[in-house]
């Protein structure tokens, strides 16, 4: 609850800006009051009067409006707030952010702040890739700007990929996140993500198609309730979450070394999608082609981290979730497996293509416990983390 908050919120030109009228909304659902601030480029996707009407609140918009300065100057505006949220911010703000500039309303207030500032960065993905929107980024987080999202997805340009804002409702959890009890706090959270690499030779692998997305949103939920997050990943191509302890690993092998070797922990999540089988003896050196025939590859079975963790008689984490991924027979299959590997849950879903939920911005889970199966509706990937976090909140506390 946002009771007696109140949030300034700026938003900045992008598509995305149309997200940011039910953003108001569901703010202002949960007690916050919503003081909008309106660039000139937002006002290009969205109008003062559908902002104001949504906030119940007048829209700040320039910089030298006199009456605004009458009534309130920039300066004090700037700290009236409990938290100053950028939704969406674009590549542009975060950049002036960076630099301190302040040419107009937004940046000035930014820069005159001494309040809390979140950001849901939205833009195409090759800005957001850009290695000067990297740099600035990463200058933001330095400078203490917590940042939500963005998530992958298809964007209004037509391209796919890292970019797109954060749903609304995702938004509205980083920041009740911000301002609520911090539930995991003192608890060591261990988690698996992304795929692995099982070498052949020193220059081929076996690999999967993990992107680690679904751990890392974990990571990132789990972190905004305060746990103390030990993130062992293989080779993902998303981001590792800010402020986890990150262990990067390559082989199966590894990463059960560095699972256990982290150790102890309150809670477990094995989130990893791990090559069931390695090469055994893979080459030293480079293997070559030879006329006529075909290299063999014998294979040997990878240890199954999970279940050893799940198993483990001394020391096992108080809470330990597998994941399973299906095409037939979700909830048996599912089930099926909790026992096998002897997990507490099972967070399983279906991936046949026809659910678009491999590489989608959205997943449909069913969470198997020791009571049964309990199918969640389907929701933003990030939002099933956020709730995937507070069920291992309340199941620790
Ligand atoms: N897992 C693990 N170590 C392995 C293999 C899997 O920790 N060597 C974990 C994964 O992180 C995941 C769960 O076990 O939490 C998945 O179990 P797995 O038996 O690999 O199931 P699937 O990949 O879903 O496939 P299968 O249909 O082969 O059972």
């Amino acid at each position: 609850m946002l009771q007696d908050k109140r949030i300034l919120l700026i938003l900045t030109g992008g598509i995305a800006a149309y997200k940011g009228l039910d953003l108001i909304r569901r703010l202002r659902e949960r007690g916050a009051a919503v003081t909008p601030v309106l660039t000139r480029a937002a006002e290009q996707f969205v109008t003062p009067l559908a902002v104001s009407a949504l906030a119940g609140e007048k829209v700040y918009r320039d910089l030298f409006d006199l009456t605004d300065e009458a009534e309130m100057g920039h300066i004090q505006l700037s700290r009236s707030a409990d938290l100053i949220l950028v939704a969406p911010a674009t590549a542009d703000i975060m950049a002036k952010m960076a630099q301190g500039r302040a040419d107009d309303l937004a940046s000035t207030l930014l820069l005159a702040t001494d309040t809390p500032v979140m950001i849901a960065p939205a833009m195409n993905v090759r800005m957001w890739d850009h290695p000067a929107t990297q740099r600035n980024l990463a200058q933001l987080r330095r400078d203490g700007v917590t940042v939500i999202g963005p998530n992958d997805g298809d964007m209004a340009c037509g391209e796919f990929g890292p970019g797109r804002m954060s749903e609304p409702l995702e938004i509205v959890a980083a920041v009740e996140a911000h301002f609520g009890p911090r539930p995991m706090s003192g608890k060591h959270v261990l988690i698996t993500s992304g795929p692995t690499h099982e070498p052949i030779d020193p220059v081929r692998y076996i690999a999967n198609r993990s992107s680690g997305a679904q751990g890392a949103a974990i990571a990132t939920a789990l972190l905004d309730l305060g746990a103390d997050v030990t993130f062992v990943t293989g080779p993902a191509t998303v981001a590792a979450p800010q402020g986890a302890r990150i262990v990067a690993v390559e082989t199966a092998q590894e990463m059960q070394d560095a699972v256990t070797a982290a150790l102890p922990a309150d809670a477990a999540i094995f989130a990893a999608a791990v090559a069931d089988w390695r090469v055994d003896r893979a080459s030293d050196s480079k293997m070559k082609k030879q006329k006529g025939t075909l290299p063999t590859l014998r294979f040997a079975e990878n240890p199954d981290i999970l279940a050893h963790v799940a198993q483990m008689v001394d020391g096992r984490p108080g809470l330990v979730v597998g994941f399973a991924a299906e095409t037939d027979d979700v909830v048996a299959n599912a089930t099926a497996k909790r026992t096998r590997k002897g997990c507490d849950w099972i967070v399983a879903n279906d991936v046949s293509p026809e659910t678009g939920i491999m590489g989608g911005t959205e997943n449909a889970i069913t969470l198997i416990t020791q009571d049964g199966a309990e199918p969640w509706p389907r929701m933003a990937k990030g939002r099933v983390a956020q709730q995937l976090a507070q069920r291992i909140a309340d199941a620790l506390t």
